[in-house]
């Protein structure tokens, strides 16, 4: 039985006062606990301070993303062992607007997956097509191929230890949510495509979905047999919402 997950990417919001507002709420909210284990992932500036702001408590610490570099003349990057240092678990690799706004592609995000690996954290990798994509019909091959950059150059065993969230560019911050069997169609294809290489590690792999995440559409999307959870934009930064889509996030039968 996969444990479902909740992940929360801030992307570039929040304020020392806003995360400890924020974060005081979902604490209060989680002393009625949840069965999803519960992430945030806030800007890289703010890891140390949510990290204390969540000592003690079931919220598990991930970043937005990583160097594919370990150290050294790579100025404005942060590398997986400072992540590691700061009290980091997961990591977001390959976010659409990482891939889109500042052009990594599969290789590169290949990369910071591995890196992320050989510091121990777990990576979240992001997949998912364009609106142009899926009205010409290849959404199953994009996201074939950016699964396919990953086991190829660390192994299918290396998603043991991972998470892959598909999240349609199109459903990202627009409100047009996939519907469920949009999503759980797309789900099954990849656990389906990871199953070619290992049936064991495909069972086991969490899957979530993201895009447009809301109170009111979570349960429908969590339902669906692939669909392991959600990683959530805009509703996971307000406290009710969030909590509200991690209540809506329970094991399958
Ligand atoms: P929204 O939930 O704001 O659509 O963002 C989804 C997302 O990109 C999470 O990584």
């Amino acid at each position: 039985m996969r444990q479902p997950m909740v992940a929360g990417n801030w992307k570039m919001n929040g304020s020392r006062k806003a995360n400890e507002g924020l974060l005081a709420e979902v604490r209060e909210a989680l002393s009625s606990p949840v069965e999803a284990e519960v992430v945030v992932c806030p800007p890289y500036v703010y890891l140390p301070q949510v990290a204390g702001l969540v000592d003690g408590s079931a919220v598990r610490l991930g970043a937005q993303d990583v160097s594919d570099q370990d150290s050294g003349a790579y100025t404005g990057e942060v590398s997986g062992e400072m992540l590691k240092d700061v009290g980091c678990r997961y990591v977001i690799v390959g976010h659409s607007e990482r891939r889109g706004l500042y052009a990594e592609d599969d290789a590169f995000t290949a990369r910071k997956f591995a890196a992320a690996r050989r510091h121990g954290l777990k990576p979240i990798l992001c997949v998912g097509e364009l609106l142009e994509e899926r009205e010409s019909g290849v959404t199953e091959q994009v996201v074939a191929r950016q699964l396919d950059a990953v086991m190829d150059l660390e192994g299918v065993e290396s998603l043991k230890d991972a998470v892959v969230a598909y999240e349609p560019v199109w459903a990202i911050g627009t409100g047009k949510t996939a519907t469920p069997g949009q999503a759980q169609a797309v789900h099954a294809f990849i656990r389906a495509r990871v199953a070619e290489r290992d049936a064991g590690v495909a069972e086991g792999l969490r899957i979530l979905y993201g895009g447009s995440v809301k109170a009111d559409n979570a349960q429908e999307l969590f339902s669906q047999p692939d669909i392991d959870g959600g990683l959530i934009g805009g509703a996971s930064l307000k406290a009710a919402d969030f909590m509200a889509i991690c209540r809506a996030a329970v094991p399958a039968d």
